[in-house]
């Protein structure tokens, strides 16, 4: 029997879970015609090294291990890229998805029947088991009606993590799509300019095996991040927005802290400014390590020390560019307001590339 199907496993963290996942999967398909592709984002538990071990024994078990690099859909993405199967379905590794339904889901798409074929917690005789947190259920609900508006994809689930289509199809896709978060089935429908046809296949949504869900606190940023990208990201990259917009609150902090030294403390103009600004960048750092650089985290002392050390570094050097470009124009007689709005652009460009390279960069 040839190739027909690649299951790809996106991975982060799941070690215990893979092996018999690996086996489950062998129950449903039988024992050829099916590739494993382990997609793996460097975790930290050795799952990578668990898939190579599986590797060795059974060839039918592949690895990508990912240095440096994150995310869900990117590495769904990667593993249509990385196989020779005429057939690709993506499934989380957790088995909260039943590798059972991938018998009929091919059959879906194998026929002509569809060109998509997912399976959904919301359709007619599914049913949903453990969400992580109680709040998730609702936050789906409405994610989907929003995802639903503003693509014009119908269907009951389309942020399931769990859809299987002809590799041709993905592949034809995979130049526009965004890669951004975890919804690459949404970015795969919205993305096809003749709608793809879909099939929903209900499915019990288990609960998770062994280990905890990745996606519960980044989900609610992931997803306004990736309907930002797909509206304005050709205009103003989506990091930018982010970095700009957090500069912006910095704004706010800087004056907050300002008022209350000179006020409250009774401090000089030029100690308040100073500690202002000081907490102003520190209020940058954080949330720019929260929300702009949320999948380049840093999370040790020591890392975010030496972060918010670069990052002081990056802003003064910014702050010194904007400084220096608005008085330039403001001598060859720019109107003072504009010069100071050209400063803060290229200080703003300024800050971003620097920090991008120096602190949040590999
Ligand atoms: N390579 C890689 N990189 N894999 C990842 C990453 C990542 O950054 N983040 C998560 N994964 C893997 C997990 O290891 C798991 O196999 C799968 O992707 C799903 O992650 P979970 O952390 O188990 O997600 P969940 O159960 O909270 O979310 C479910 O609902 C989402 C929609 O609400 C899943 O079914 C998602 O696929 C689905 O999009
Ligand atoms: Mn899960």
């Amino acid at each position: 029997m040839t190739l027909e199907l690649a299951i790809i496993l996106p991975t982060l963290n799941e070690r215990e879970n893979l092996a018999p996942l690996v086996e489950r999967i062998e129950q449903a398909l039988g024992a050829e015609g099916w590739e494993v592709l382990v997609v793996d984002d460097n975790s930290a538990d050795g799952t990578a090294e668990e898939a190579r071990r599986l590797a060795r024994e059974d060839g039918r078990v592949r690895v990508i291990h990912r240095i440096g690099r994150r995310g869900l859909a990117s590495a769904a993405i990667e593993g249509f890229c990385a196989t020779a199967a005429p057939f690709v379905a993506v499934m989380d590794a957790d088995h909260q998805h039943d590798p059972a339904l991938l018998v009929a889901m091919l059959e879906a798409v194998r026929s002509g029947e569809a060109d998509v074929a997912v399976a959904s917690r919301f359709a007619d005789g599914a049913s949903t088991k453990d969400w992580a947190n109680p709040g998730r259920e609702k936050l789906s609900g409405v994610a989907n009606r929003l995802a639903r508006k503003l693509t014009g994809v119908d269907l009951t689930d389309p942020m399931s993590g769990y859809f299987l289509l002809r590799t041709q199809t993905a592949l034809a896709l995979v130049p526009r799509l965004s890669g951004i978060g975890f919804k690459i089935l949404l970015d795969l429908l919205a993305t096809a300019d003749t709608p793809l046809r879909v099939r929903e296949v209900p499915m019990q949504f288990a609960a998770r095996r062994s280990g905890e869900s990745k996606l519960d606190r980044a989900i609610a940023v992931d997803f306004l991040a990736g309907l930002y990208d797909k509206s304005f990201g050709r205009i103003i990259p989506t990091r930018f927005a982010l970095f700009g917009t957090v500069g912006a609150l910095g704004v706010g902090v800087h004056l907050a802290i300002l008022y209350l030294c000179l006020l409250a403390a009774g401090a000089q103009f030029a100690w308040s400014q100073a500690i202002a600004t000081l907490g102003a960048m520190t209020f940058n750092f954080w949330l720019n390590n929260f929300l702009t650089y949320r999948d380049r985290r840093l999370k040790t002392a020591s890392k975010l020390l030496r972060g918010w050390a670069s990052f002081v570094v990056a802003c003064t050097v910014g702050a010194l560019a904007n400084v220096a470009v608005a008085s330039l124009l403001y001598a060859r007689g720019l109107h003072s307001l504009l010069a100071a709005l050209v400063g803060i652009a290229i200080g703003s460009v300024w800050n971003y590339a620097l920090s991008s390279r120096f602190v949040w960069g590999r």
